[in-house]
């Protein structure tokens, strides 16, 4: 009797104590080759992802249309690769990107270049691009499996003087399976390592669901989902030492409800910066928002657009995204601007960060040009309108049966 309790006893100790092999973290890191794209050990995963990262590919007109081209056509690919190589010289650039001041005083450019799901052949060059064009915040995650190109892009153009390391304002995200509190600064190390960096200007947790740590991002048994014994609390009061060590500016969190929100606030001797949130008119978040902001809490958007990128398995069939609505349509058109310039400046109207993501020179250019054009308080009436509360990014089938799944509830 005794030695069973001593047995379950050590069998707790040693989940809690040892829950991975941290040889796995780092080489996880380490397998993320710049072009193919596989970083994430599991094919499935990058469909799952697919279903669940905020995509753009900044087409105005039609998503369906960038997402089907092939690359393997190699006129295609190179035609695009030197359209992103001649960005600054056919467009130029916008020289003073405003910025959002956060709490701590750091300041954020409203505008981000998003990393997820871009063509790994091109993301090099996007990332250059982006930077040439103005473009002075990059948007990453651990999860997305570019941290590699992305990083190298970055130091290139450091390195070429075009900007300074403190021009910049780097975010990346800590994934579900690093909530485990000694797993965070190494996840953290592992994902500067990777990037080349010394420090992270913001470090998010990348959702509230804490999943099984070890090798696999998305740890399944027969299918099933496994969860950490850890929570995004456990998470969050080690991302404060991050920042304690230099290793980030600041800290925020993604895709957390307004309870959460509130909870970490409350237990944080840190309190979040930012919460990173899918937000467009058909899922306005005004009572988030509202929420947020009496805790001083920024809201950087993704999914702007509605996602037209999204891989169509994913997309009900007959509906259209956002960025495809008439009234987007007919209100943009009357204002001689595009539906993603619209969508964009909505955001911006609203006072937030916004991620978004391009795959070429011409969409980067359209979209940073959001910042020249402006909606009145009538028009930003007329898109909340809009509202549908549709999320298009749920977690289905990754993390919805966790007991910290934020979207059950209303807000
Ligand atoms: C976006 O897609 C449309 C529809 O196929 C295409 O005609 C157009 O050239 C694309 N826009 C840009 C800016 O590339
Ligand atoms: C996003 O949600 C809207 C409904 O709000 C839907 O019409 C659209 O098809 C969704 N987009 C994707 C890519 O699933
Ligand atoms: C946020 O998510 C938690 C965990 O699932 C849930 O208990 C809570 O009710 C949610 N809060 C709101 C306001 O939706």
């Amino acid at each position: 009797m005794e030695f069973k309790v001593i047995f379950i006893m050590c069998f707790i100790l040693f989940r809690k104590l040892v829950p991975v092999e941290m040889g796995e973290i780092q080489k996880m890191a380490a397998n993320s080759p710049p072009f193919n794209g596989n970083s994430i050990p599991d094919g499935a995963v990058n469909k799952k992802l697919a279903a669940n990262t905020p995509l753009f590919n900044g087409n105005a007109t039609d998503g369906a249309v960038e997402e089907n081209y092939n690359l393997d056509v190699e006129n295609e690919y190179r035609s695009k690769t030197e359209e992103l190589i001649a960005a600054r010289s056919k467009y130029g650039s916008v020289n003073e990107m405003p910025y959002i001041e956060l709490k701590n005083g750091q300041k954020m450019p409203v505008l981000a270049v998003g990393t997820a799901l871009l063509e790994p052949k091109l993301i090099k060059h996007i990332i250059r691009a982006a930077i040439d064009l103005g473009y002075r915040a990059i948007d990453v995650a651990f999860i997305y499996g570019t941290e590699r190109p992305v990083g190298e892009a970055i130091r290139e153009k450091i390195l070429d003087g075009t900007v300074r390391r403190e021009d910049l304002f780097i975010m990346s995200k800590l994934w579900s399976t690093f909530h485990y509190p000694e797993l965070v600064e190494k996840a953290c190390r592992a994902s500067l390592e990777t990037m080349g960096l010394d420090y992270f200007d913001l470090y998010m947790i990348h959702n509230p669901m804490s999943f099984k740590e070890g090798g696999d991002p998305i740890p399944t048994i027969a299918n099933v989902l496994q969860y950490s014994d850890y929570e995004y609390l456990d998470a969050w009061f080690a991302m404060e030492k991050l920042v304690h060590k230099g290793l980030v500016k600041g800290i925020g969190l993604s895709n957390f409800n307004s309870s959460q929100v509130s909870r970490v606030n409350e237990k944080g001797s840190i309190k979040p910066l930012v919460n990173q949130v899918e937000c467009h008119p058909y899922l306005n978040q005004e009572r988030l928002i509202t929420f947020c902001k009496t805790y001083d809490v920024a809201i950087s958007c993704f999914g702007t657009l509605g996602s037209p990128g999204t891989p169509v398995d994913y997309k009900s069939p007959g509906v259209k995204p956002v960025i495809g609505d008439p009234i987007i349509t007919t209100m943009a058109a009357g204002m001689h601007i595009t539906p993603a310039q619209m969508l964009i400046r909505y955001q911006l109207e609203r006072g937030h960060n916004v991620v978004v993501k391009a795959s070429s020179a011409a969409h980067l250019w359209e979209n940073i040009q959001s910042l020249n054009c402006r909606l009145t308080q009538n028009e930003v009436e007329a898109l909340h309108l809009l509202n549908k509360n549709k999320r298009n990014f749920s977690f289905i089938g990754m993390g919805d049966t966790h007991k910290n799944y934020p979207f059950k509830d209303s807000f």
